[in-house]
């Protein structure tokens, strides 16, 4: 069974991408799981963690992207459509020799563009014209071949966000343990769970609240984190991961596209591999439990 999990929110910089290339590599790497990242995001944040700039460059000049799915739909009756899936489909990315399983479908600065054309599409109720079903419908047939499907969103809840959505049984939210960071979290749930209703489908869970970039003994993050764990006791929140992910250069740094030979290389020394390992152990679990 494929499950399928979005990360998302709506904070811009509160690690989404981060996370979700660390579990795509651990799960792969580590877990032995065949794992696909989806990237959503016209930053193209994921694609060049896992693919490289310049092997990103190509693929793109060759229209080999996510954009050119999207735009195929915008395109005039008679027009003939674009979109490869198996070209398109970078297969065994990640710059860690350990990692084999993991597979991208790469993202596009022209995805913004599309974005914005999307939206004009005239749609009904819960709509009706389904331009939210574009990415499901266009990729479904590969979704079989792999134990986790990981969508890495952009900071929105358009369009894009939406595909991603529609064929999510789940969804993860990052944050920073900041007030700012984890504001916007109780309009995700409503957001994501009106969504669920008006697909008529079945719901999309929260599997939970992953806290990334966590200082200790920042007041601030402390404070917060305290306040979060309330929400959660008092289930006006979903549960938190137990595995913290601290604030680290070496996470930073795994942004970059190097060559390494280990996961612990890639991720960091000082127990941020540690971290989110256990992260990756634990969102097996509650998949398997609750998707
Ligand atoms: N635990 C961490 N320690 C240090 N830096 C981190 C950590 N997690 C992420 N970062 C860095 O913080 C920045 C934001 O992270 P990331 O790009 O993953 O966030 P995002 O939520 O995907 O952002 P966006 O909303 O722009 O897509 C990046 O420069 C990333 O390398
Ligand atoms: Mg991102």
């Amino acid at each position: 069974m494929t499950h399928v999990i979005s990360m998302i929110n709506l904070k811009g910089g509160v690690g989404k991408t981060t996370t979700t290339v660390a579990l795509a590599e651990i799960l792969a790497g580590e877990l032995n799981k065949r794992v696909l990242v989806i990237d959503l995001d016209p930053q193209t944040n994921a694609t060049t963690m896992l693919l490289g700039e310049k092997e990103w460059t190509t693929a793109n000049a060759a229209g080999l992207t996510l954009a050119t799915l999207f735009k195929d739909s915008l395109r005039p009756e008679g027009e003939a459509a674009e979109f490869n899936l198996e070209k398109t489909l970078q297969k065994q990315v990640s710059p860690v020799s350990a990692v084999k399983k993991l597979d991208l479908l790469p993202s596009s600065l022209d995805l913004i563009d599309v974005q914005d054309r999307l939206a004009a599409v005239p749609s009904g109720r819960y709509y009706t014209d389904r331009p939210v079903d574009l990415l499901y419908k266009s990729t479904r047939k590969l979704l079989p071949d792999y134990d986790y499907v990981l969508i890495d969103c952009p900071p929105n809840l358009g369009i894009i966000t939406l595909n991603g959505l529609r064929m999510s049984q789940g969804y993860v939210i990052p944050t920073k343990p900041d007030v700012l960071s984890t504001y916007g979290i109780p309009q995700i749930l409503t957001r994501v769970s009106g969504f669920a209703e008006g697909l008529l489908d079945d719901d999309i869970v929260p599997l939970g609240i992953v806290i990334n970039m966590y200082r200790a003994g920042t007041t601030v993050h402390e404070t917060t984190l305290r306040a979060l764990r309330l929400d959660v006791k008092a289930s006006k929140l979903p549960p938190l991961f137990d595995a913290i992910i601290p604030h680290g250069d070496a996470v930073a740094g795994a942004a970059e596209f190097t060559t390494a030979s280990t996961l612990r290389q890639r991720w960091g020394y000082k127990g941020h591999f540690d971290q989110l390992s256990a992260l990756a152990v634990e969102l097996d679990a509650r998949a398997k439990a609750q998707l």
